[in-house]
């Protein structure tokens, strides 16, 4: 059974800078890389180097972007024939500085991702019914994000949604129709308007996100690990992994790839929330997005290193 992942592909134009730079500052940086990226094409790189089955939904514009973007998706296992070649605009793209201490700034300029819309549904109401999950984000407009939702819940598919970028409201309605929202911890104070930094406020932020309606809720707490509070029974914490990070960017959707990808392989919340962990733990001693995603045979050497 294919995971679906309908969400965002972009050109990530990287920046590797000694700092980052001050309003008004100019700085020389190191280093410019164009890179792979986009939340949607992240989750769904990191899906596919798992060895899962994975189709893309979503849009690329009609330059040499978007013709990169769709071999890169391909090379690693991607299907993309539900990605549609918009001619109208140019293929999304990020500016991406990335500091010595791998901290990170993003700009997204959504070009043919901001087009997506319901009747995008089209290209993939197919073979919905037969995905394990469907995953999305919120950098493709929101009303193609509930139109998708919707038809994922009526098919019986469960939605796992990261609210990333960080929304600063979501409809009412869509709540119940997601399975597991994974908010990082800026994501999860932005939706129930508390600060969230310590595992008691995740839970807390966890309560406010089941009373809307969510089942399982995951907050995504950096260095203090998860917090994964399920839709019946106790919270609880997965511990991150210590490795050395060189490249933060994308290590939330390499969470929501590997958070994937385990439960499709039928493992546990627990066991798939481990999974998580460790596949945004590789993914941040790699340089960039889509090329920092880890295959499954990294992932299984990773687990099985004593100590980790
Ligand atoms: O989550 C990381 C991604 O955010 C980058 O690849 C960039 O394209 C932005 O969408």
């Amino acid at each position: 059974m294919p995971i679906i992942v309908f969400g965002s592909i972009n050109m990530d134009l990287v920046a590797n800078t000694p700092r980052l730079p001050r309003p008004g500052e100019t700085l020389t940086g190191h280093r410019f890389t164009t890179i792979p990226g986009g939340k949607g094409a992240n989750q769904a790189v990191a899906v596919a180097r798992l060895g899962i089955p994975t189709e893309m939904v979503g849009r690329v514009g009609g330059d040499r972007f978007g013709e990169e973007l769709l071999t890169s998706l391909r090379a690693s296992g991607v299907g993309c024939d539900r990605v549609l070649q918009d001619n109208t605009t140019h293929s999304g793209v990020a500016m991406i500085a990335v500091d010595d201490s791998a901290e990170n700034q993003i700009i997204v300029i959504p070009g043919a991702n901001g087009q997506v819309d319901p009747t995008d549904l089209q290209r993939f109401t197919d073979v919905l019914s037969t995905a394990s999950a469907l995953l999305l984000q919120l950098e493709i407009p929101l009303p193609a994000v509930v139109a998708a939702a919707q038809a994922a819940k009526a098919a019986g598919v469960p939605v796992i949604l990261d609210p990333a970028p960080a929304p600063t409201h979501l409809p009412d309605e869509l709540y119940p129709l997601i399975e597991i929202l994974t908010p990082n911890q800026i994501e999860a104070g932005q939706l129930v308007g508390f600060e969230v930094n310590t595992l008691d406020l995740a839970a807390d932020a966890a309560t406010v996100l089941h009373q809307r309606g969510v089942s399982t809720v995951i907050v995504k707490l950096g260095k203090q690990g998860a917090l994964c509070s399920p839709a019946n029974g106790e919270p609880f914490q997965v511990p991150a992994f210590v490795v050395k990070a060189i490249d933060t960017v994308a290590a939330g959707d390499a969470f929501n790839g590997g958070l994937a990808a385990a439960l499709a392989e039928g493992l546990s919340l627990r066991q798939a929330t481990r999974w998580a962990a460790a596949t945004a733990a590789l993914s941040v001693t790699k340089v960039g997005a889509q090329s920092s995603m880890p295959s499954r045979e990294e992932l299984e050497a990773f687990l099985a290193t004593p100590g980790v």
